[in-house]
């Protein structure tokens, strides 16, 4: 595992989102209550970018069909068979950190 400085806090404020390429791959970070995780960003259904979702609360709704997972530990609301991988997060001073 490395860690990989991917964004400013202030980038990603409360109830938010964002994609971020990190290392060749897309990850979406999610700020819940001032709490920062990462997924995958590429959704399972038909790769809808996760970061461009809606979030409620820890809930991220995939912004093309619906699809519905919880970013704190990856699983997917409508099938419990997929899960997206998720990576753990720091906050380092001002930036975000996640480890992959
Ligand atoms: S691509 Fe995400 S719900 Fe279809």
């Amino acid at each position: 595992m490395a860690s990989y400085t991917v964004a400013k806090i202030s980038e990603i404020p409360e109830g938010d989102c964002k994609s971020v390429t990190v290392d060749g791959e897309a990850i979406a970070l999610f700020n819940v209550d001032g709490k920062f995780y990462a997924t995958e960003d590429t959704c399972k259904h038909r790769g809808g970018s996760l970061g461009k979702g809606t979030l409620n609360e820890s809930i991220i709704t995939c912004p093309l069909h619906g699809w519905t997972y919880d970013v704190t530990n990856g699983a997917c609301e409508m099938n419990p068979q997929v899960k997206l991988n998720t990576y753990p997060v720091t906050v380092e001073g001002e930036t975000i950190v996640i480890e992959k």
